[in-house]
């Protein structure tokens, strides 16, 4: 069976690692793919976003599944075009993915539905935007309503903050089109989890909870980037509180994205902010999130290709077993260039060490060079995710491997799971 992951990053790598495990008989496409996943088959140099390149690379493979890892293609209406030619395709319409690339739909979406989640109002006019920030006080929370590269939100610790963040997006065009309309948000406080599941636009088969760590230092510190590591499960995801996600937040949501017209196929990513009043969403994605599903997918006993395929073709998950777990945990360390999340190096030669049990190198932003020597080519260069009986263990694994992996101007975080250590939860 052929199957086709579109994307090239160290998510769409521990996808193709993880449908490999499901059957390694599958023939593994990748556009554009990277050099790790060129070790587990065929790599075609046609982008993420290029969605007729893509469209032509399908019909001539004719892969029995495709899966689109990153949002862009999907608010592109590349799932739309694959379905429309007869391909089967996991993952959302662009109507469906405003969920993820439209924050006022997804806000009114919840409002509507009753989906836990904090008040929001949208404005296009920079003064009315900051009449509502001043009504609401600091901290405030301002987001551009379009996909800003997970650079669009800003939590506003002072008034004059919220006033700065609002003229720079709104007057200033510092997210171009995608900041042209701005939510004033009431800030929520409490620890943020991932929970993901997989749906069929109606069932769902939820995955265990992960956590990201979006700074780029030590303990939380520093500017944001796209995610340095994450790990699971997660104890604060008690019984309790998937409970409240699975009734609360995604089968409303889902009941309503039936409603809007545009029901949501493929992986529905919530960002659960654990408030004193319970799990609140502070957004959705509509696609995998990375670096979580680096944690995820190794611990994941069940097949995931079942589910894809089922979900691709337009079927139904009813009366599907509910997703195993290996005991344990994961933890995913990310090894980036110098430079990030800020201008990155590249072209750095890597030196890798050698293989080790229960360590995964998902490769991220890597390329090849003229003479064939792999080198840096991207902000996150790899994901090294290592699994132990607890997330001390793994941590220790996956930061000790990513430290020998060599080349000039590494980052790394030590310190993944720190918070689960914290509350003495990831040691026995
Ligand atoms: P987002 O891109 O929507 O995930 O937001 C980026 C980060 O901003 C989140 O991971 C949260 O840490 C923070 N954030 C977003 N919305 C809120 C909110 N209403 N209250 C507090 N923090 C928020
Ligand atoms: N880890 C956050 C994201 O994928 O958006």
């Amino acid at each position: 069976m052929k199957v086709l992951v579109v994307g090239g990053g160290g998510r769409e790598h521990a996808l193709a690692w993880k449908l490999l495990r499901d059957d390694p008989s599958i023939e593994l496409i990748a556009a554009p793919g990277n050099p790790g996943i060129a070790e587990l088959g065929r790599c075609e140099s046609v982008a993420a976003h290029d969605v007729a390149g893509l469209l032509a690379l399908a019909s001539r493979v004719n892969p029995a599944l495709t899966i689109v890892g990153p949002e862009a293609p999907l608010e592109s209406g590349l799932v739309d075009t694959f379905r429309s030619a007869g391909l089967a395709v996991f993952g959302p319409t662009a109507a469906a993915a405003r969920i993820e690339t439209s924050k006022r739909f997804a806000k009114e979406l919840m409002l509507a539905a009753g989906v836990p989640t904090a008040r929001a109002r949208t404005f296009t006019n920079a003064h009315e935007a900051k009449a509502e920030a001043h009504r609401l006080g600091a901290p405030v929370v301002i987001k551009a309503s379009g996909l800003a590269a997970g650079k669009g939100v800003i939590v506003a610790t002072t008034i004059t903050d919220a006033d700065d963040a609002i003229t720079m997006m709104l007057e200033g065009n510092a997210f171009g089109a995608a900041g042209h309309e701005v939510l004033v948000e009431e800030f929520m406080s409490g620890e943020e989890i991932s929970v993901f599941a997989l749906t069929d636009g109606t069932h769902i088969l939820p995955m265990i909870a992960a956590q990201d760590h979006k700074r780029i230092g030590d303990g939380d510190t520093g500017p944001n980037t796209g995610g340095m590591g994450a790990y699971a499960p997660v104890s604060i995801e008690t019984a309790a509180v998937a409970m409240a996600a699975v009734n609360d937040v995604f089968l409303p949501t889902l009941r309503a994205m039936h409603e809007a017209g545009a029901p949501f196929t493929g992986l529905l990513y919530a960002g659960l902010m654990l408030t004193s009043n319970g799990p609140k969403v502070v957004e959705f994605n509509c696609r995998f999130g990375d670096p979580e599903t680096e944690a995820l997918l190794p611990l994941m006993d069940s097949s995931l290709l079942d589910p894809m395929l089922i979900i691709a073709n337009g079927g139904s998950l009813a009366g599907m077993a509910p997703l195993r777990w290996r005991t344990g945990a994961a933890v995913a360390t990310v090894v980036a260039a110098g430079g990030y999340p800020g201008k990155v190096r590249s072209g750095d030669i890597i030196t890798l060490p050698g293989a080790e049990r229960d360590v995964m190198v998902f490769h991220a932003g890597t390329s090849r060079d003229g003479n064939g020597s792999l080198v840096t080519g991207g902000g996150r260069v790899f994901v090294v995710t290592a699994l132990g009986a607890n997330i001390a263990a793994a941590q220790r694994l996956s930061s000790g491997h990513a430290e020998r992996i060599q080349f000039e101007g590494r980052q790394l975080r030590r310190d993944i799971g720190w918070r689960e250590l914290a509350r003495g939860a990831g040691t026995s």
